[in-house]
């Protein structure tokens, strides 16, 4: 089984990104594997519907979603949804997710977004037929002190860790 992490924030100093990160961490030494795609590094054009779907970098990051049974979206809360890079990659990507689990890692500003995630579920379920898990990890800016995680959030990832690599074994067996 191999598990893929698509961390989508841009910020250089992300905090979904950390929270991608803490869950990678977690998974150290799992009996499967997993592989992380960073957008900030990925550099991807913008879905133009036609010649970007050529693109060496697209060509790369859908590789990365072909060889994975699950994956895993970390993403900013912007405007009530995920992010723009979020749904950029879908765009590309979307039709090799088909079938596959899907989970969410979110950061945001308050705690008054929390369903902000599920147009893009919803798009992923109806679209794609992927499985959503019904646990989310949702962190706002009460939730860190610095770079450092709160205790529930980081009792939350260890949940989702265990949750999601469950749910994609059953899934793919
Ligand atoms: C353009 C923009 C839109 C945002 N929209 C929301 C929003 O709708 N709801 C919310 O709770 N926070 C919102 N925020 C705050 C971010 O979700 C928050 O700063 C989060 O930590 C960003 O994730 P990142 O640190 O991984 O980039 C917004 C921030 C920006 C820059």
């Amino acid at each position: 089984m191999k598990i893929l992490i698509v961390s989508s924030s841009l910020n250089p100093d992300s905090k979904s990104r950390l929270l991608a990160q803490e869950l990678e961490e977690h998974w150290k030494g799992a009996d499967f594997e997993v592989a992380f795609l960073d957008l900030r590094e990925a550099n991807l054009p913008m879905c133009d519907g036609g010649a970007a779907f050529g693109d060496v970098r697209v060509i790369r990051v859908k590789a990365m979603v072909d060889e994975a049974d699950g994956i895993v979206f970390a993403s900013p809360v912007y405007v009530y949804n995920v992010n723009a890079a979020m749904k950029n990659f879908v765009e590309f990507a979307g039709h090799s997710m088909k079938d596959k689990t899907a989970g969410f890692l979110c950061s945001a500003g308050g705690r008054l977004s929390y369903m902000s995630p599920m147009t893009f579920a919803n798009s992923l379920m109806l679209d794609f037929r992927m499985f959503v898990l019904p646990r989310f990890v949702y962190a706002t800016a009460e939730d860190w002190d610095g770079d450092r995680l709160s205790e529930e959030i980081g009792e939350r990832i260890d949940e989702f860790a265990t949750g999601f690599a469950d749910f994609t074994t059953r899934l793919i067996a």
